[in-house]
């Protein structure tokens, strides 16, 4: 999706329209080239380099990140950090599944009982280092700018919203999120932090009285789980069948190939628009997604119980977590709008898009190439015809992508892909498993 802008049709008349896309690219290259000068050059890079940690450092962080890497392991890992007693970050990201969910449940469950459900499916942490912080051009101050500009898709973040521009500010979230690891405040977890096993490095790296000031020793503990999803190579192997092909070190089977031709095919799967799948100009390798948002329409997922709910809505950009840009601060075209993720080990996985409402591969492909021309298949049908995009309030479904290749397509017409083709793409989509994770999957 880089390559055009999407909201043209939400463009207000009277406003002139976006400028052509050929320069909207340049636009955004050069933003990021202005404001991220570090961020940028990592972008798609294979550099273990922190992208945006080094200009937000507490200043009392120790210059010793390798051992705060090896403190943000542990705490990583450390059950006792949550109310259950029974979760850490890596129960719902677990290292052997690439550090995304263990098993195929749609959300997981937390809380102080273990019995409350997340809102949305569990991403894999690996290739976390290349994101940028979000950007969202409508918040150009200048009004002139804005219109001269025209209306585009935001980028950035993490989360499927992007709310957040950094991973220590991310990792709050979790440990402090009822239905997560449920503690009460920082400072609870600061306690936690004292009672732990490494407590004395913490004391070590931070001085013997880090403890007196909880709220400091809380901050310490973000930037250490921070610092080891940055520096630790389990992070970021870069050693998939689809790098090494990228090198020139590995044959993709004729399969593979055929699959790979689809997903790169602008006029049939154009995957690789949103997923990009080229080496960058510096010969960096691809992270399959170009950051942006975008609005798929995925039914709504019944396994998640808030949905019971006729009124509850997960909108993405536009709320319920995320809570500036909601449509009341004038953006309605922002609801439903989730960050498009890496496709990096997405065969290993057991759940796929933000609600997780798919289960295996085949049907989230499925969905790509007959969301419009079998839409029966996927939303409820009442007296009136079939409800599509019924994930979204009626008056945010005109939100949904219907411009871009596999998604234009009308009822009856025939699908992007056959059955066997979508086997040739899984088949080139499990040559992005990072080695460690194709041998875990075959030991199982
Ligand atoms: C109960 C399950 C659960 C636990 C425990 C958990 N997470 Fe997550 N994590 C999630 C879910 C769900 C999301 C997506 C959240 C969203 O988009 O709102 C997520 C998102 C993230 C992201 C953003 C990734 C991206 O691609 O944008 C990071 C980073 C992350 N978690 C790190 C952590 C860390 C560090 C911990 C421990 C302090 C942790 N998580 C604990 C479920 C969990
Ligand atoms: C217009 C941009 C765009 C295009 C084109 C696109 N995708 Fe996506 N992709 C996304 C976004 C955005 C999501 C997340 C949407 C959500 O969860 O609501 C996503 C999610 C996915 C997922 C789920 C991954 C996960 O971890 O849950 C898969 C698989 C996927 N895309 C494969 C493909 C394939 C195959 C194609 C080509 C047929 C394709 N995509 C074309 C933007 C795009």
């Amino acid at each position: 999706m880089l390559f055009h802008s999407k909201f043209s049709k939400d463009v207000s008349p009277g406003m002139p329209h976006p400028t052509p896309r050929s320069s909207t690219v340049h636009r955004k290259l050069v933003f990021l080239l202005a404001a991220l000068p570090v961020a940028g050059l990592y972008l798609y890079g294979r550099v273990p380099a922190p992208a945006y940690a080094a200009q937000t450092l507490p200043a009392a962080e120790p210059l010793a990140p390798a051992a705060l890497a090896a403190l943000g392991k542990q705490i990583f890992f450390d059950p006792s950090l949550s109310a259950s007693g029974h979760i850490s970050c890596a129960t719902c990201h677990n290292p052997a599944h690439a550090y995304g969910p263990p098993n195929g449940l749609a959300v997981q469950l937390g809380g102080p009982g273990m019995d409350r459900q997340g809102m949305r499916a569990v991403p894999s942490l690996r290739y976390v280092l290349n994101r940028t912080p979000f950007y969202n051009q409508n918040y150009v101050a200048d009004p002139i700018e804005r219109l001269r500009e025209g209306v585009e898709p935001p980028t950035g973040g993490l989360g499927w919203d992007g709310r957040f521009n950094t991973l220590r500010e991310q990792a709050a979230f979790p440990l402090l999120a009822a239905n997560e690891m449920a503690n009460a405040s920082p400072q609870e977890v600061a306690a936690k932090l004292q009672r732990a096993p490494y407590a004395a490095e913490f004391r070590k790296l931070f001085g013997a009285h880090i403890f007196a000031d909880p709220a400091k020793a809380y901050a310490q503990a973000l930037a250490a789980l921070e610092r080891f999803e940055l520096d630790d190579p389990s992070f970021h192997p870069y050693n998939s069948k689809y790098d090494d092909y990228l090198d020139g070190k590995a044959q993709l089977s004729d399969r593979e190939r055929r699959g790979l031709a689809l997903f790169d095919d602008a006029k049939r799967g154009n995957c690789a628009s949103c997923h990009i799948d080229r080496k960058g100009a510096d010969g960096s390798h691809p992270l399959l997604t170009d950051y942006e948002f975008e609005a798929l329409g995925v039914p709504r997922n019944p396994e998640i119980r808030a949905n019971s709910d006729p009124g509850y809505y997960d909108m993405g950009l536009c709320g319920p977590l995320r809570t500036d840009q909601a449509a009341q601060a004038g953006q309605p075209q922002n609801c439903g709008l989730f960050k498009t993720p890496t496709l990096r080990n997405v065969a290993t996985r057991g759940v796929f898009f933000h609600n997780g409402h798919f289960h295996s591969l085949r049907e989230a492909l499925r969905f790509y190439v007959r969301r419009d021309t079998d839409p029966r298949l996927w939303y409820p049908v009442s007296a009136s015809g079939v409800i599509k995009f019924d994930d979204l309030p009626e008056d945010k479904r005109r939100n949904v992508d219907v411009i871009d290749e596999p998604l234009t397509r009308t009822e009856g017409a025939a699908p992007a892909w056959s059955d066997a083709e979508i086997e040739d793409v899984i088949a080139f989509l499990k040559t992005l498993s990072d080695r460690d994770v194709v041998s875990a999957i075959e030991a199982r």
